[in-house]
């Protein structure tokens, strides 16, 4: 199968967005055709700042090479630069009503906590419907808040294949409940806006200092402690299997170790877990051009794939003369 997924290059990553989007791409690379981009031009919507916005695109795709997306056998390019994708976002612009945009919830919310909208997150789902349509996909995993941007993507499809005949594969959004909300070092989800993160790519000793935040119970060292609401548990279990969960589970009921103690253990199985892959991003940090070269790779990838729509496009709106 074919799955389309777009990154929005938004900084550090941190072992929510590892275990709640990140861990399933990768792993769906196995099976199926992956076609991931980094979604430059959204990001616009947010990052003004030039500079900081080429920097947050290489660091996306340094990140991601490093925790396993695989360029040879997946699809992976910077959005701007399959730039079909802009003038097919301009066709389908001709088929969405006001009214669909008017509804989109990224649109009112903002709008509704009075920030004033401009054009380009107006239209933000026009956008996400061509770099959809553009290629194909039988899947686009997403999270809730996206699902309604895929219905707009198949809305616009449909109105186009009514009038120009079936150019477009309607597209399908999967959400993977089976994915846990990853909680913050505060026992809220783990989210950048609530400052409650451990980011993976982290120096050692900022880590631990984080880790040792973890807001946990106050519980006498002798004590036997509860692992099922601890948060320090909650996030060391995503890393154990099963049989170090149940060590771990004992070492809580016992007694005699405090929180402190599975804190830094929990910073261990995270230095650990993320090792070789630390090692990894070590090596593309050092070597940019080697990740603008699989950059380049996974746009020319894309662009021979999108080739196929955008030539029939241009030819069923007469754009081709
Ligand atoms: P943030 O909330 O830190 O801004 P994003 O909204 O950029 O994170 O999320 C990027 C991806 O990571 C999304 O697919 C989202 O569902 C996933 N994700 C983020 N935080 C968590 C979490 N705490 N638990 C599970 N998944 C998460
Ligand atoms: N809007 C998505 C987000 O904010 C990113 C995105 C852009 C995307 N284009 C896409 C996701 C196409 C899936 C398919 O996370």
């Amino acid at each position: 199968m074919r799955l389309l997924t777009g990154i929005q290059p938004s900084g550090d990553l941190h072992i929510g967005n590892y275990f709640g989007s990140i861990r399933q791409m990768i792993n769906a690379q196995q099976d199926n055709e992956i076609f991931a981009f980094i979604a430059n031009y959204h990001a616009m919507t947010t990052v003004n700042d030039g500079k900081r916005l080429a920097e947050l695109t290489m660091q996306a795709a340094t990140d991601f090479l490093a925790l396993g997306i695989n360029p040879e056998k997946s699809t992976f390019w910077v959005q701007s630069d399959v730039d079909e994708v802009l003038e097919l976002y301009w066709m389908l612009s001709s088929f969405t009503p006001m009214g669909l945009l008017e509804r989109a919830h990224s649109f009112k919310d903002k709008t509704a906590k009075g920030i004033a909208a401009n054009h380009s997150l107006f239209s933000y789902p026009v956008l996400m419907a061509a770099d959809i349509l553009l290629f194909k996909p039988d899947i686009v995993p997403v999270g809730k808040d996206q699902i309604q941007h895929v219905e707009i993507a198949r809305d616009i499809a449909i109105k186009f294949n009514n009038q120009y005949g079936e150019v477009f594969k309607l597209p399908e959004y999967r959400v993977d409940d089976n994915v846990a909300t990853v909680p913050g070092t505060d026992g809220q989800k783990m989210s950048k806006s609530y400052g409650n993160t451990i980011r993976i790519f982290e120096d050692e000793k900022k880590q631990l200092k984080t880790i040792k935040k973890i807001v946990t119970e106050a519980v006498a060292m002798e004590e036997p402690k509860e692992y099922e609401s601890c948060n320090v548990y909650n996030i060391a279990k995503l890393f154990l299997d099963e049989s170090k969960q149940l060590a771990l589970q004992e070492r809580y009921l016992k007694g005699g170790e405090g929180h402190g103690h599975f804190k830094l253990y929990l910073a261990e199985v995270i230095w650990e877990y993320y090792r070789p892959y630390r090692e990894k991003r070590e090596y593309y940090v050092t070597h940019q051009d080697d990740v603008r070269d699989i950059l380049k790779m996974g746009a020319d990838k894309a662009r021979s794939s999108a080739s196929e729509i955008i030539d029939k496009v241009r030819s069923v709106t007469g754009i081709a003369y």
